[in-house]
């Protein structure tokens, strides 16, 4: 029996294995979305009739999940579904674009000033939505309710949306929209802080990796922490001063800076950062906590092989950064 899903009014049929996101898109309804495999929350909408198939709520928080929400880009109906869209001041918070400067060539340091409160821990990932209803995901840099402001770290692409809306649209005063926080990549202390911490990230990997460091030295942690940033040239790597900054400060944090494409005696290391991350995992992996943020090929693998290697998987922590797949659109 084929099933429909109601909205507004109207009635679409869905076609075999499809989703509510891929059904609701061919039949020209905009629906934002980004990643489509269930991580960036872009999609949500609301079920006010009929079963919600358990996979299109996995990892929402018991807010959403109670409230009827789900995620369009996971749901294959199973039976017939009345939907609404989730209402704009449900779910999201106003921003207001406080402070913009570029960190490298491509990466953008993004400041949101916060209207009203938004509890994140630094390392979690929000929602970012321009007016034309682009929603992307990025990773919170730091303790936006202790600084009173939200820091993101954008790549900007050639060509992107949101890279292209930011480059030339998003001045400071811009008003801007967050949703969230989501994900699991955050600072827990359960042992007074003495364990090893490795994190490593490619690209703005590092801010969700640079909000977590700062957020464990704040908490107190007294075991051993070491930050590696890959990148494929010297160029790439962007924070470098703030870091050794840190590291200055703090006798327990190393901060590892690897370059692919480098020149031997710089300040960096030469060569593949999954090859110094593997070789620094020595002593009681068991107790490691590693940290893995930035491109989805970089964090798949390295998770593999550390798991393989002993650190107990409960002890992996990870975001990737998953490129946007866009849905085919009405013909
Ligand atoms: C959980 C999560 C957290 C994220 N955190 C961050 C973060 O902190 N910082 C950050 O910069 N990004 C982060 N991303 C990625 C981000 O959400 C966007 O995918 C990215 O900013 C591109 O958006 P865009 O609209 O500019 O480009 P899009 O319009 O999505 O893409 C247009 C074109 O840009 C190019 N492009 C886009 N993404 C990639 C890529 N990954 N590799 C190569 N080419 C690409 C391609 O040519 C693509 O066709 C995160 C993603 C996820 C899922
Ligand atoms: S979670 Fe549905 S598009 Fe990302």
């Amino acid at each position: 029996m084929t099933a429909h899903i109601s909205l507004s009014g109207s009635k679409f049929a869905i076609e075999d294995g499809e989703t509510v996101l891929e059904c609701l898109t061919r039949n020209g309804v905009h629906v934002p979305h980004a990643c489509c495999a269930g991580v960036c929350q872009s999609c949500l909408m609301r079920a006010t009739d009929g079963e919600i198939p358990a996979a299109a709520q996995a990892g929402l928080k018991p807010t959403y999940v109670n409230q009827g929400l789900f995620l369009t880009c996971q749901c294959k109906p199973v039976g017939d579904m009345t939907l609404c869209p989730v209402g704009g001041g449900e779910l999201d918070v106003p921003v207001q674009v406080a402070d913009r400067v570029m960190l490298n060539h491509n990466v953008l340091c993004l400041r949101l000033g916060l209207e009203k409160d938004f509890v994140c821990e630094p390392g979690q990932y929000i929602t970012l939505k321009n007016r034309a209803g682009v929603a992307r995901s990025y990773s919170v840099a730091n303790d936006p309710e202790s600084d009173g402001y939200m820091e993101l770290h954008i790549r900007l692409f050639p060509g992107g949306l949101m890279s292209d809306f930011l480059r030339t649209e998003a001045e400071v005063g811009a008003q801007m929209i967050i949703r969230g926080p989501a994900g699991n990549c955050f600072y827990v202390s359960d042992d007074a802080g003495q364990f090893p911490i490795v994190l490593a990230g490619t690209g703005t990997g590092l801010a969700p990796l640079y909000g977590i460091v700062r957020r464990a030295l704040a908490k107190g942690h007294t075991g051993p922490i070491r930050l590696f940033h890959g990148a494929l040239r010297e160029a790439d790597l962007y924070l470098v001063e703030q870091l050794k900054r840190v590291q200055g400060v703090h006798g327990n944090f190393s901060y590892i800076p690897c370059v692919l494409e480098g020149e031997a005696g710089r300040y960096y290391s030469c060569g593949h950062i999954e090859d110094m991350v593997m070789a620094s995992l020595a002593g009681d992996k068991q107790a490691i906590r590693l940290f893995l943020c930035g491109a989805p090929e970089f964090v798949k693998s390295l998770k593999q092989k550390a798991f393989l290697a002993g650190v107990r998987s409960s002890h992996i922590h990870s975001d990737a950064f998953l490129p946007t797949k866009n849905v085919a659109t009405a013909a």
